[in-house]
């Protein structure tokens, strides 16, 4: 099937359904989802989003937080603009039906503090507040008669000037997007999107390494698709593990414990319940996230544990469980009261830093390609990101994208060469039945990337899992030239692509800086 729109929105995440509802009075959208138009890292964010809200606070003071975090590596220009956007964007999402906690008295919001936060400056709905962001605009974008969300519609690649039998390499100065082939997953068709302007909002890729908290949808298909039609990529070598997901080893992906909570006054501990942030960093455990994974990862490895604890007793048996329901409840359904039990933790690839470059205006390297969220690299994380500047991200530039794609739509004559665009070919190809070849390579190459890209890496490491992937690669691609593409299958090269692309830029990268750490590099 051929379809045709004004804007193609590839991600039902905050960074996708925001964009579509600010473009959607000026033609018509379509969302595609690769799952159910829930599911992505944004329904399980659980902190919050970080916004300057009152005068107790101030835009310099988040700056300044921001770009600590980032080890000095920031775009300035880019953390100043998101920050002093932030209240009006909180505003937008409050319109469009998102609730936040509010104080006694109901005329300020609650606020909660983070690691790396010099003020109480998040903005929460509980401790589910993604939740409550991914319903309220997902409410909205569905009652909106100009966008048509389309579920279980899996992007497999960018449309460019290669589909039309042009050569087109990373030095072609113009390549141009025409839209996106698209698995119908039900009845695994592929259909051609063409439109005016595509927006990838994709989300992360968590789900290149064996531990993770993101869903498994994030396997970095946005990324892996632009690195394929020779756009260009930033940052990658950038993969936040979050330090305190709950040890609960079968359980995938690793249910989160939020930062929040060592904010409100939880303490993290070794096995025998004595505090060791001390011999980190002054902050302790509310120092920057990258130091306190690598303290907990050292602090593991000494021991030889696979968990630590967090004590979040000296919160209060009524805080934790008014203010942290879901946390709360999770835990008691394994067992573990954390009113009265210290809770098990351990690191988890949680955020990726890096992404598809763009510009202020969200636009790729790419004509006519624009990118938002998890997925893009805007400048803002540097070599580390705050604590809930992520969600803030994603709607900041989920509002540029729009507004400069409005603009390119009024003013450009670009038309999507529909007549010329052929439709995908599958000639020739069977349907792979060997499913376990897909399962397996896929967990060969999240142990690798586990093992020998994580929180602590070495030129020795990083040159053995790219031997090892090399391997893979050369295998999968064997497989995907004789195959039927299946979503498993594109997933696979997806996640090998983003896995040599991580390893590409931690192997350039000469210094430690923020996320990347080296046992052979001197610090930044
Ligand atoms: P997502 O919400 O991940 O959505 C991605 C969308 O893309 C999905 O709809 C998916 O179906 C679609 N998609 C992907 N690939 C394809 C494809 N090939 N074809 C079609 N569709 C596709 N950040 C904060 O700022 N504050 C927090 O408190 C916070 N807590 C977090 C807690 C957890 C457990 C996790 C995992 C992350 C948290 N983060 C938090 C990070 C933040 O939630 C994410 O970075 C953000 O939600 C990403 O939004 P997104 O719109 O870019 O992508
Ligand atoms: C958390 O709640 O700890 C996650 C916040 C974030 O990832 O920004």
């Amino acid at each position: 099937m051929r379809y045709e729109v004004d804007f193609l929105v590839v991600g039902s995440g905050i960074a996708g359904l925001s964009f579509a509802l600010k473009v959607a009075a000026h033609g018509r959208v379509c969302i595609l989802s690769k799952g159910d138009a829930r599911e992505g890292s944004t329904r399980y964010a659980q902190g919050g989003i970080a916004a300057v809200m009152y005068d107790s606070d101030s835009f310099d003071k988040h700056i300044h937080d921001t770009l600590v975090a980032g080890d000095g590596i920031c775009d300035r220009q880019v953390v100043e603009m998101t920050i002093r956007q932030a209240p009006d964007r909180i505003r937008e999402l409050v319109q469009y039906g998102v609730g936040f906690d509010r104080d006694g008295q109901g005329d300020r919001f609650d606020l909660h503090r983070e690691g790396g936060h010099s003020e109480f400056r998040i903005l929460h709905h509980k401790d589910n507040t993604g939740e409550e962001i991914e319903r309220g605009l997902l409410e909205a974008a569905r009652r909106h008669p100009n966008i048509e969300i389309k579920e279980r519609q899996f992007a497999i690649d960018i449309i460019t000037q290669h589909h039309l039998g042009q050569r087109v390499t990373k030095h072609t100065p113009d390549i141009e997007c025409y839209g996106v082939y698209a698995l119908d997953c039900d009845t695994n068709r592929i259909d051609t999107y063409l439109a005016r302007v595509t927006l990838l909002a994709t989300g992360g890729m968590g789900n290149v390494y064996s531990t993770t908290t993101t869903p498994v949808i994030s396997t970095g298909d946005g990324v892996a698709m632009v690195h394929r039609a020779r756009g260009v990529l930033s940052d990658l070598e950038f993969m936040q593990f979050h330090p305190t997901s709950l040890y609960n080893p079968a359980e995938k992906p690793a249910f989160l414990i939020t930062e929040a909570m060592r904010g409100a006054g939880a303490v993290l501990k070794d096995r025998d319940g004595k505090e060791f942030m001390q011999k980190y960093d002054p902050r302790l455990s509310l120092a920057p996230r990258d130091i306190v994974a690598r303290a907990i990862d050292n602090e593991m490895k000494i021991s030889g544990r696979d968990y630590l604890y967090l004590d979040a007793r000296p919160i209060g048996k009524q805080q934790l469980i008014e203010g942290f329901p879901t946390i709360y409840a999770k835990c008691l359904s394994i067992g573990i009261d954390i009113t009265r039990d210290m809770i098990p933790i351990r690191p988890a690839a949680h955020y990726q830093c890096g992404g598809i470059k763009v510009d202020l205006r969200g636009a790729t390297s790419i004509h006519h390609l624009y990118a938002a969220g998890e997925c893009s690299c805007t400048g803002l994380h540097g070599g580390n990101r705050l604590a809930s500047n992520s969600l803030l991200e994603a709607v900041v530039y989920a509002h540029n994208a729009a507004m400069a794609a409005i603009e390119e739509t009024q003013n450009s004559q670009f038309k999507t060469q529909n007549s010329q665009v052929p439709d995908w070919n599958a000639e020739g190809m069977v349907l792979n039945e060997e499913m376990i070849l897909i399962t397996q390579t896929k967990r060969e190459l999240q142990e690798i990337m586990w093992n020998y890209v994580g929180i602590v890496r070495s030129d020795l490491r990083l040159q053995r899992a790219f031997d090892r992937l090399n391997l893979i690669f050369r295998e999968t691609e064997d497989l995907y030239n004789r195959s039927v593409l299946t979503e498993p299958l594109s997933e696979l090269r997806n996640l090998i692509a983003c896995a040599y692309l991580i390893i590409k830029m931690a192997r350039a990268r000469r210094q430690n800086v923020g996320l990347h750490y080296s046992l052979d590099l001197l610090q930044h």
